[in-house]
């Protein structure tokens, strides 16, 4: 894959990732140039303002128009856990609440929906990818890839997208992309140092205390069957611990919703 970076130091204090980003105008996909290419240190982020083929969970497309939503990936190359790839979905899910949270200063009502996005007003602002490349039966390094969509037109999240929204349309104003990475990227160093220090249950926990549809009813939908339930807890795998009359499930591949909405209350 043929790509052209510019570097940016974006002057942060950071532990784990590396202060120079790497950004490009345009790229396949972030993720996809990370999995390729074994060049870059731990902790190298890129950011892309426009992907071409941008991956999403299941293997669908994620896109995004030029210059509109925060498109970046991060390497990890030094990993705390070779075996056990959830962890840092949660963990990027926690850290783009919490940087959303601080620029936000209560303006816009975030929430976390199992297993990988952010809601804002209940519905989908970010996207998660976490990827890995093995070596033998062994991670040899993981790619973290976030979309977070930030000036987006309201009008853009029509048909088959309106179950999505961006900044822009919850506030009604454009917002400057990298001021919302840099808060980003400050949570995410936070959250990897911890995880380093720590071990995943305190990232397993600040998830749980900021997802409002734990202790509630909902409804899984594992593709094959629903099941209906209390969102008891996560395992100590990052799966979902439903509740149902007869016993306790654990899902690691669903699609939850709240059981009495008949709205939308999230999507994958
Ligand atoms: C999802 O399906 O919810 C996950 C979407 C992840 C999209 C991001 S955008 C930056 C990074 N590069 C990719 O190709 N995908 C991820």
């Amino acid at each position: 894959m043929q790509s052209d970076f510019n570097t940016l130091n974006l002057l942060l204090d950071l532990k784990i990732l590396q202060p120079q980003i790497l950004h490009a105008e345009q790229i396949n996909s972030t993720n996809t140039y990370f999995l390729q290419n074994r060049s870059h240190p731990n902790g190298t982020v890129l950011l892309a303002d426009y992907q071409t083929g941008g991956k999403g969970r299941h293997g669908r497309v994620w896109h995004s128009p030029p210059e509109q939503a925060l498109l970046f990936s991060v390497l990890l190359t030094e990993l705390y856990n070779r075996a056990f790839l959830h962890v840092y979905t949660f963990l990027a899910a926690v850290a783009v609440y919490e940087g959303l949270e601080l620029l936000g200063r209560g303006a816009f009502k975030l929430d976390l929906k199992w297993p990988n996005d952010v809601l804002l007003e209940g519905r989908k602002l970010c996207g998660i990818l976490v990827q890995n490349r093995l070596v033998g039966n062994e991670m040899s390094q993981i790619v973290i890839g976030t979309g977070i969509n930030v000036n987006q037109p309201a009008n853009f999240f029509i048909g088959e997208l309106s179950q999505g929204t961006s900044l822009n349309a919850v506030l009604g104003k454009s917002m400057d992309r990298i001021e919302v990475l840099k808060q980003v990227l400050v949570a995410l160093d936070r959250w990897l140092f911890i995880l380093g220090d720590s071990g995943e249950t305190a990232i397993f926990n600040r998830w749980k205390a900021i997802c409002s549809s734990i202790g509630k009813k909902v409804l899984v939908n594992d593709g094959q069957q629903i099941y209906a339930g209390t969102f008891k807890d996560l395992s100590n795998q990052g799966g979902l611990v439903l509740e149902t009359e007869d016993r306790c499930r654990v899902f690691y591949a669903a699609d939850v919703t709240l059981a009495k909405e008949t709205s939308y209350v999230g999507c994958d």
